[in-house]
């Protein structure tokens, strides 16, 4: 992929869409106060009660952590995972079914390697990835040198991929499938019936489904369904089944770089060893703060609210303009402009007349092998400043667009 004239071996093969965002909008001046709303950060309070264990545990730092995590933490992220989903209480071993990682990313990356010595394949390995989707699952095809294959998920396919448009040499090859629901960037949650698929095909064709629920406690009424429940629902345990969550976007706190893999105990067990030699450990305090934060849920229904009261904003001020729908979970919108000349020409356009920073959807989308790009049309739009900040920024893209 060449991105400009400049770029390196290392961007042909995964490029930040923030960089190529700062280089679309570089010398282009703001034509009002600059709102940002490229970046899905959430900005929440930092919920108080953590302050005082980080400065109680401030000694540890001076310890390596084990990889594996203290027990307490393993028993706070199984004991959160049976009380999101009541059907999993106390199915989730603390020992067996559960690893610490630094934020969910590192894991989404880190996973692919142990995924790919546990299958043998004829030909090249394959890694299933959604398109639109999150970098790092493509980072982790170009560093495995496993084929990425795209699957368009736009709106004819209820902007999630058609898993039976996934032809069976494919699957027999695929190591996995990265799964995000609700996804980024387009609110789309997976149901039941989508979930046992995935599982049903995972299992038929062993491969694991890498479902990435980073974003599962930022709903408006319904919670999302998980992985996991539906894997145990169908079979009784998490055969091929792992899901990803952090504390990043539930708790609001993405630099604390707390997060977790839970499921099929055969992997969880191969990718603990991968790690004990290949990725980073959770420092020590930063453990004793998470157990608290899967502990609480109050502070996660405060930041549920104000995305909710958010969205409510979305839908007055946008009505249906630009196929605006309400998202079923997580705090993007997903908006189409092709009337407005494509993603890029709106993120110019809206930066140059009004201000408000938005991302292209090409950014986070490839070229499908007959040329389509799934996000060429649309751009996304981080819905997290404050209520007032939400308004203005959106009441500035209604006025300048129409
Ligand atoms: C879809 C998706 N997955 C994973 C992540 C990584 O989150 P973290 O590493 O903070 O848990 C993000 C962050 O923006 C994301 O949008």
């Amino acid at each position: 992929m060449q991105i400009d004239g400049t770029a390196t071996a290392l961007d042909a093969i995964v490029a930040s869409p923030f960089a190529r965002l700062a280089k679309l909008l570089g010398g282009i001046e703001p034509g009002a106060k600059p709102i940002d709303l490229s970046l899905g950060e959430p900005r929440a309070m930092i919920p108080a009660f953590l302050g005082p264990i980080l400065q109680e545990r401030l000694g540890e730092f001076g310890r390596y952590p084990p990889i594996r995590g203290i027990p307490p933490l393993r028993e706070a992220i199984s004991g959160w995972v049976g009380r999101r989903y009541p059907s999993l209480k106390r199915q989730i071993d603390p020992e067996r079914h559960v690893l610490p990682l630094t934020g969910s990313r590192e894991g989404l990356f880190s996973a692919i390697f142990p995924a790919l010595a546990r299958k043998d394949v004829a030909g090249k390995p394959a890694v299933l990835i959604p398109n639109p989707f999150y970098q790092a699952y493509a980072a982790a095809a170009a560093a495995s040198d496993t084929e990425a294959v795209y699957l368009p998920a736009g709106s004819e396919t209820g902007f999630l991929p058609d898993l039976n448009a996934v032809d069976e040499g494919l699957l027999k090859r695929t190591a996995a499938l990265y799964l995000c629901s609700p996804s980024n960037p387009q609110g789309a949650v997976a149901g039941l019936d989508y979930l046992a698929k995935a599982i049903e095909l995972a299992r038929r064709f062993d491969f694991l489904i890498f479902a990435d629920e980073c974003y599962s406690e930022i709903y408006s009424d319904t919670p999302p369904p998980g992985a996991l429940e539906v894997a145990h629902a169908s079979q009784g345990n998490f055969a091929n089944v792992l899901a990803f969550n952090s504390l990043s976007k539930r708790s609001g706190l993405p630099g604390l770089r707390s997060g977790f893999i839970a499921g099929d105990p055969e992997f969880i067990a191969a990718f603990g060893r991968f790690r004990n030699v290949a990725c980073p450990q959770m420092p020590l305090p930063i453990q004793h703060v998470s157990v608290a934060a899967w502990g609480d849920e109050a502070h996660v229904e405060q930041g549920r609210a104000r995305y909710r009261e958010n969205l409510d904003i979305a839908d007055e001020v946008l009505g249906s303009r630009y196929g605006y729908r309400r998202p079923a979970g997580a705090f993007f919108l997903w908006l189409d402009m092709s009337r407005f000349g494509g993603g890029e020409a709106a993120a110019k356009t809206l930066w140059q007349d009004s201000g408000v920073k938005v991302l292209p959807g090409t950014y986070l989308a490839r070229v499908e092998p007959d040329g389509s790009n799934p996000g060429k049309d649309h751009v996304r739009i981080a819905l997290v400043s404050d209520a007032p900040t939400t308004r203005e920024a959106l009441t500035r893209i209604a006025v300048r667009l129409g």
